[in-house]
């Protein structure tokens, strides 16, 4: 390059200028082939498939299940008597305490080894609902529980259902009833799995707990939180909780290809703020400028109008992405296994749809509005419920001050009702004990199925857990195809008896692979850039 000529100072500072610029634009180039180049390598090396199912674990699953003609009519037959009795929750003081007394009385029938097996030991919990210790030849060996809950949320065959929801009826392969998926099928599968690993003479190595609840549908207050109070008491300490919430999905996100195991890793918080305006009654023939109604609603509009800040990358929703961004095609491969690039252009994208706005923030939720008395009275009082799900990086005092700040308005009055922070997360690296348990589970029984972590935007019992461990996990192999989501709580609840079977053998494997000392060290592991 030939040095130009610097003649007076009006060129030299010219030259300065152009060699800047050229700077900075090769700076730029520089750096947006480093980061593409970086991306790229990230985007074909991130297999997380990997690591630890590569890796030599110490054979422990000795006991095979092979489930014959008669064993599979009775284990149906039983499921289905779970789903015919109906435990419903109406509310925290409404529940059928009829069908629950009915359904104790089923288990023990149903199972009679679990409940006379000397490994055993078995107490009800407030009454209906139950706590199970099965003994471990090896006390050293942290104990784990499994969760799951008896009661349902109610149905009505008005409703549309194909078969009453209580009826249990076959239909195409399917069984049909409330609580096929939430949640009877894992608590039928693992006390199932249970009775056939007693049956076939197991005993476990490491002790493990079994919970089931009676009154999750309404918050769990009795009998997750007694079961939870009863195990504080005796000084125990857990390994792991799993218990419901995600599943495996198929055909549900758009752009991912396969299915894919979500283990749910947390749960968002929640808040119930009710906002009120109070003002002196009159006639409607002399009103005010503006009534109670119209404050309250022009506040309720500011908190629909100011959704809370997008917050996408920031919880473990962006692992979930990562994880499964190699089963997306370009462009969308590219930006998922870039989240440290991308996450703001990606939280964009997802928070256009509601069902995927609820992973990219806390969301904002009206659920009650309530005023007026009369035709001609203007009322004095008019109240709102607002129900807040909180993202993993808010708090619950954060996301109080926020809509505080939103309102902006003395008249109206915000008040907590009730409400707690978002779980913690817990972890799913290559020492999560419980989260590589179930990994390597489901890869045992699904080789074709991606396994990520994931976090429910509902809540479940194991919230109630948090004291006695880090690491909760919510998971059961369902497999959810293009539909099913609605059918949770919703109208034509079902699952089929191929993936009830499978729900049975999970838990059966998965208790064995618990027996373990200790995780394998990573094989070759696939570590991010
Ligand atoms: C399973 O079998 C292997 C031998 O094949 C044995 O070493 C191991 O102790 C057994 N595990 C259990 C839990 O019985
Ligand atoms: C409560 O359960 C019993 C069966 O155990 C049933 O006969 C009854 O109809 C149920 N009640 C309601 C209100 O659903
Ligand atoms: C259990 O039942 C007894 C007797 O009906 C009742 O007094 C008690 O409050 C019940 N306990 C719970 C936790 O529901
Ligand atoms: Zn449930």
């Amino acid at each position: 390059m030939y040095p130009l000529p610097v003649t007076g100072r009006y060129s030299g500072s010219k030259f300065r200028i152009f060699k800047f610029l050229k700077i900075i634009i090769c700076s730029l180039l520089i750096t947006v082939l480093l980061l593409f180049t970086i991306a790229s390598i990230r985007t074909f090396s991130l297999d997380v498939n990997a690591g630890l199912q590569l890796a030599h674990w110490e054979k422990t699953n000795n006991i095979s299940l092979a489930i014959d003609h008669s064993q599979r009519e009775q284990l149906l037959t039983h499921f289905k008597e779970a789903i015919r009795i109906p435990t419903v929750s109406f509310s925290e003081t409404e529940i059928n305490t009829t069908a629950l007394l009915e359904f104790d009385r089923f288990l023990r029938k149903a199972f009679p080894t679990v409940f006379s097996s000397s490994l055993v030991h078995h107490e009800l919990v407030a009454n209906y609902s139950h706590l199970f210790w099965v003994k471990g030849s090896q006390p050293d060996l942290v104990p784990y529980i499994l969760l799951a809950h008896i009661d349902v949320v109610p149905a009505s065959e008005s409703d549309g259902w194909e078969a009453p929801p209580f009826s249990a009826k076959e239909i195409d392969g399917f069984i049909y009833g409330r609580g096929t998926l939430d949640d009877k099928s894992s608590l039928m599968g693992i006390l199932q799995a249970l009775e056939y690993l007693l049956l076939k003479g197991y005993a476990p190595r490491r002790g493990f707990y079994i919970g089931l609840g009676h009154d999750e549908e309404v918050h769990g207050y009795k009998g997750a939180m007694n079961i939870v109070r009863i195990l504080k008491q005796r000084g125990v300490q857990l390994s792991f909780v799993l218990d419901e919430g995600l599943a495996i999905i198929d055909g549900i996100f758009p752009g991912l290809e396969g299915p894919a195991a979500l283990i749910g890793l947390s749960e968002k918080g929640q808040a119930i703020v009710k906002l009120s305006v109070s003002m002196p009654p009159g006639h409607s023939s002399m009103p005010p400028r503006e009534t109670s109604i119209g404050i309250l609603a022009a506040a309720v509009k500011r908190l629909e109008d100011n959704p809370m800040p997008r917050l996408f990358g920031y919880g473990p929703e962006g692992d979930t992405f990562e994880h499964l961004a190699h089963k997306f095609k370009f462009p969308m491969k590219f930006i998922m296994s870039n989240l440290w690039l991308f996450s703001p252009l990606l939280g964009r994208i997802l928070e256009t749809k509601s069902v995927s706005n609820a992973f990219v923030r806390t969301t904002t939720a009206v659920t009650l509005f309530n005023a007026g008395v009369k035709l001609n009275v203007i009322p004095s009082l008019a109240e709102a419920y607002v129900n807040l799900r909180i993202h993993s990086a808010q708090s619950l005092q954060e996301v109080l001050d926020i809509v505080k700040d939103t309102v902006r308005d003395q008249r109206v009055k915000v008040e907590l009702i009730n409400g707690f922070d978002p779980l913690p997360i817990s972890a799913a690296d290559e020492s999560a004990f419980g989260f590589q348990i179930i990994k390597k589970t489901v890869l045992d029984l699904f080789p074709s199925v991606t396994v990520a972590p994931g976090i429910c935007v509902g809540n479940t019992d194991s919230r109630h857990f948090k004291d006695l461990t880090k690491n909760i996990y919510r998971f059961a192999p369902a497999w959810f195809k293009p539909g099913d989501t609605e059918r949770f709580h919703g109208i034509n609840e079902r699952i089929s008896m191929q993936n009830y079977e499978e729900l049975v053998v999970f838990y059966f494997n998965l208790i064995q692979n618990c027996d373990i000392r200790k995780l394998p060290e990573p094989h070759s592991s696939v570590h991010e850039l």
